[in-house]
């Protein structure tokens, strides 16, 4: 079994697939043991609380110092034994020292296909936005291990969706997490669980 740590900041409509994926036994040999966000009113701790899932929150605005903040950020994902971290729409940083500790077991999901609209500042709408403003006919998701880097790291999982002539950056943003973002975050989660995962030299490869 392993042990799942997600990281949220908002709705948390990636925790719920999550949840959901592992409830019909679409994701395997995972435990879901915690859910730590930054913002107290995130209603992806709400979703945590109704699913039954420990929750905490622990935001940067209640420490003196960034340095506090990750000395006791990382104490409390650690106090969840995590194997593997799920970043789903999480808005804060990571400190470089637990990006060392758990290297290649930290994934995020990226509202776009890496690498184009991602890095810093391409973050919710923005990438949206970006996206329609540059004509792109086909956009998409990433699933990717975490590194030192903005949406640097290996990627797992991509998945492509096309724009519609009347899309506003909120129909696009709807149409990504619908049709590629609930989809590829549970799948990767589920390979990763049973080790169909191995990642060398920065390339992720996967046994289906
Ligand atoms: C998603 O678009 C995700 O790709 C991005 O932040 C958003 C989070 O949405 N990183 P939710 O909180 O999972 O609903």
């Amino acid at each position: 079994m392993l042990n799942v740590v997600v990281l949220v900041s908002g709705g948390g409509t990636n925790l719920q697939a999550v949840i959901d994926a592992v409830e019909s036994g679409e994701i395997t040999n995972v435990k879901l043991s915690g859910v730590i966000s930054n913002n107290k009113n995130a209603y992806a701790l709400k979703r945590a609380e109704l699913s039954g899932i420990e929750s905490r929150c622990v935001s940067p605005k209640d420490f003196a110092s960034r340095e506090e903040f990750n000395v006791k950020f990382l104490e409390a994902v650690d106090e969840m034994k995590p194997d593997l971290i799920v970043l789903a729409g999480f808005l804060v940083v990571i400190p470089p020292a637990m990006i060392e500790k758990y290297r290649n077991r930290i994934i995020n999901i990226h509202p776009s296909l890496i690498p184009a609209f991602c890095g810093t500042g391409y973050y919710g709408l923005k990438v949206h936005e970006a996206a329609l403003k540059r004509g792109v006919k086909v956009v998409g998701a990433t699933v990717h291990f975490v590194d030192e880097g903005t949406d640097t790291g290996p990627i797992i999982l991509q998945k492509a969706v096309e724009v519609c002539k009347e899309d506003t950056p909120e129909i696009l943003q709807k149409r990504v997490m619908e049709q590629a973002e609930w989809k590829i975050l549970p799948r990767a989660i589920h390979l990763i669980a049973n080790g169909k995962v191995t990642v060398e030299d920065g390339i992720v490869s996967i046994e289906e």
